[in-house]
């Protein structure tokens, strides 16, 4: 069992923290999986009403780990990666975030699944997929688009750009803005709110809320994922992690 993610049950609501600063809370496969396990029980147990997913005030995640993404490609729809992908995106009860300070490719589309996003002023969300020679993931090919439209959306995934707090606001990403020394407990308070209303109602509440596009979002991820499996192994996206271990810029005039 990992000490990177820690995972927290209390008043009904699980509490699943990434805690891994000294990488910035970059996630590696045995995070993906013990978030997919805690996901997966909080689905099963009927004292677990809602899940929240937090980070630190500094960083919420930088992503994927890098080294353990490129020692161990996910391999498959049950590799953990997919497994917390699919979780979270059929996860029936409420799902929350609480997101300060980096969100990096996985820790910005994670997000577009969360019924309830907090963020801290100094929240930054990038998906910098085309900057690593990849492409989307999570669905967030239709589900980023589909948010903030398709030219901002054009901009946050062929740019790469970070987007702050007030912008996410703004489009809809996040429901409030909060000092980030808060935003873990006030994102808490929010969850234990919904932990005390009849469970069957939010659930019935969500699944009509997102029947219309279930399948589109599962058949998207597979779609990605094969993609992104595939371009995991091509020159661009070899020259842009040997550049980021380099810590140099990666140069890919030839590629
Ligand atoms: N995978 C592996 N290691 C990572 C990482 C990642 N995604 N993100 C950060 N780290 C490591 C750094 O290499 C550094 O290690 P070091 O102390 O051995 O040099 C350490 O974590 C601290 O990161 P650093 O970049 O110095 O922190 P920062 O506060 O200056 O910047 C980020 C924070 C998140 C903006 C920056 O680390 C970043 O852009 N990371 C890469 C994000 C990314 O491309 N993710 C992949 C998405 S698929």
């Amino acid at each position: 069992m990992t000490q990177d993610i820690l995972v927290h049950a209390e008043g009904g609501v699980m509490t699943l923290t990434l805690n891994r600063l000294e990488r910035k809370n970059s996630i590696t496969s045995d995070m993906y999986a013990a978030l997919a396990d805690g996901i997966a029980r909080a689905q099963e147990d009927a004292a677990i009403r809602v899940v929240l997913i937090q980070g630190h005030e500094t960083v919420f995640s930088a992503g994927n780990d890098i080294g353990d993404f490129l020692n161990k490609p996910p391999a498959g729809p049950d590799s953990p990666v997919f497994r917390f992908l699919r979780g979270i995106a059929t996860f029936p009860k409420p799902l929350l975030a609480a997101v300060c300070g980096p969100a990096v490719g996985i820790g910005t589309t994670m997000l577009f699944h969360c019924d309830l996003v907090y963020a801290g002023d100094n929240a930054a969300f990038s998906m910098p997929f085309a900057n690593l020679g990849l492409c989307p993931e999570a669905a967030s090919s239709v589900l980023v688009p589909q948010m903030l439209g398709y030219h901002r959306a054009a901009e946050a995934l062929m740019l790469g750009e970070p987007f702050f707090a007030e912008a996410a606001l703004e489009v809809g990403l996040v429901n409030r803005v909060v000092p980030p020394t808060e935003a873990n407990d006030y994102a808490n308070a929010q969850a234990r709110k919904l932990a005390a209303k009849p469970l069957s109602s939010l659930v019935e509440t969500k699944r009509l809320m997102k029947k219309g596009q279930q399948q589109l979002v599962l058949q998207q991820m597979l779609d990605e994922g094969e993609s992104f499996g595939r371009m995991l192994r091509e020159p661009a996206a070899k020259e842009a992690f040997t550049a980021f271990m380099e810590k140099r810029k990666p140069d890919f005039s030839k590629v």
